[in-house]
């Protein structure tokens, strides 16, 4: 069977900007510039990078909240950037997303059963209202909240609680593949690794795979089997998470984990400060986007970097060995 869940190729997206009395297109955000990686079965893929670097916009396009600028993505070997909109409905519930605010992610004046049961109604999944009613008791029990929890409102659970409503609401649906957006970020550190824990408990369960967006590489260290590091919307460096995290080779991954906190006193590792602000998406530096930044950059770096490949699928952007 194939192994490969989502594959991401050559995707492009770019957002334009509307200026000036006649609302003309003026200029646009490169957010996704030539990206492409894949995902396999039962894996939790890391997609790491600074504020504004595109992850979100990464998440929001496999689910095709919207239209790529161009390229692909495969989910199940479906193109989903050219089926019918009949196939891609079929397909939705396969893949679902978690957001970083679970408050704006439900509706506050519908009951837990409402916000949870609705997507299950609109997919079809549920034949009537007593099944309806299970499927929302059996995904509260899973996320680890009483079945009478339905009948509650949004704002009468604590932060980590509606996360895992949410997370719920996303099981309900039988998903493969769930992208996680910030999952973790709104909530407080306790609260965090217990809800790390509930999503690496259902991954083994379900045979879930994550997409995991996150800007905190404390977090990602946790739950990612491999990492991808992510740039202006390009891809720096990808490799399997141990080896990441103890051996990075772009100068970008290095300057990011410089700045993690160190937990042991014996890692005393200098902290890497970058010089400058991230440039403006709107007009990347050409060649490796993070020239401008890089300590080590070279006028060579104003052309594309080459990929280097290593063993165990590590490959980075750089000139530098
Ligand atoms: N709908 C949109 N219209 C215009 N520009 C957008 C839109 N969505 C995202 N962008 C721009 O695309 C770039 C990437 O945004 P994105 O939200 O993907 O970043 P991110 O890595 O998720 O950042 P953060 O860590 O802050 O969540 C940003 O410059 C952002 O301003
Ligand atoms: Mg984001």
């Amino acid at each position: 069977m194939n192994n490969v869940l989502l594959k991401v190729e050559r995707l492009y997206k770019f957002f334009p900007i509307y200026s000036g009395f006649l609302r003309r297109k003026t200029a646009e955000v490169k957010a996704i510039n030539d990206l492409s990686f894949s995902l396999n079965r039962g894996e939790v893929l890391a997609i790491v990078g600074e504020s504004g670097s595109g992850k979100s916009t990464v998440g929001r396009a496999c689910i095709r909240l919207f239209e790529p600028t161009q390229g692909s993505i495969y989910f199940l070997g479906k193109n989903l950037c050219s089926i019918s909109e009949k196939e891609l409905f079929d397909i939705r519930p396969k893949m679902q997303m978690v957001f970083q605010n679970p408050l704006a992610s439900l509706n506050p004046r519908k009951t837990i059963y409402e916000n949870m049961g609705e997507p299950l109604t609109y997919h079809q999944l549920v034949s009537s209202n007593q099944e309806k009613k299970e499927k929302v008791a059996e995904a509260l029990e899973q996320v680890g909240l009483p079945a009478d929890a339905m009948f509650r409102y949004p704002h009468e659970f604590s932060g980590g609680q509606q996360q895992r409503i949410c997370i719920g609401r996303a099981l309900a649906m039988n998903p493969l593949l769930l992208i996680c957006d910030e999952v973790v970020s709104a909530l407080d550190v306790s609260v965090q690794s217990q809800i790390l824990n509930l999503l690496d408990q259902l991954r083994q369960q379900y045979h879930l795979s994550y997409l995991f967006i996150s800007h905190d590489l404390d977090v990602v260290k946790h739950i990612a089997d491999r990492v991808i590091v992510m740039y202006l919307g390009k891809i720096m460096e990808e490799a399997n998470a141990e080896e990441l995290f103890t051996s990075p080779k772009h100068p970008y991954t290095q300057a990011l984990l410089s700045a993690v906190p160190k937990t042991h006193p014996d890692e005393v590792k200098q902290r890497i400060l970058l010089k400058g602000e991230i440039p403006s998406p709107i007009d990347p530096p050409s060649g490796c986007p993070f020239r401008t930044r890089c300590p080590y950059a070279q006028p060579q770096c104003a052309l594309p970097p080459p990929e280097k490949t290593m063993a165990n699928e590590h490959r980075y952007f750089c000139i530098l060995d």
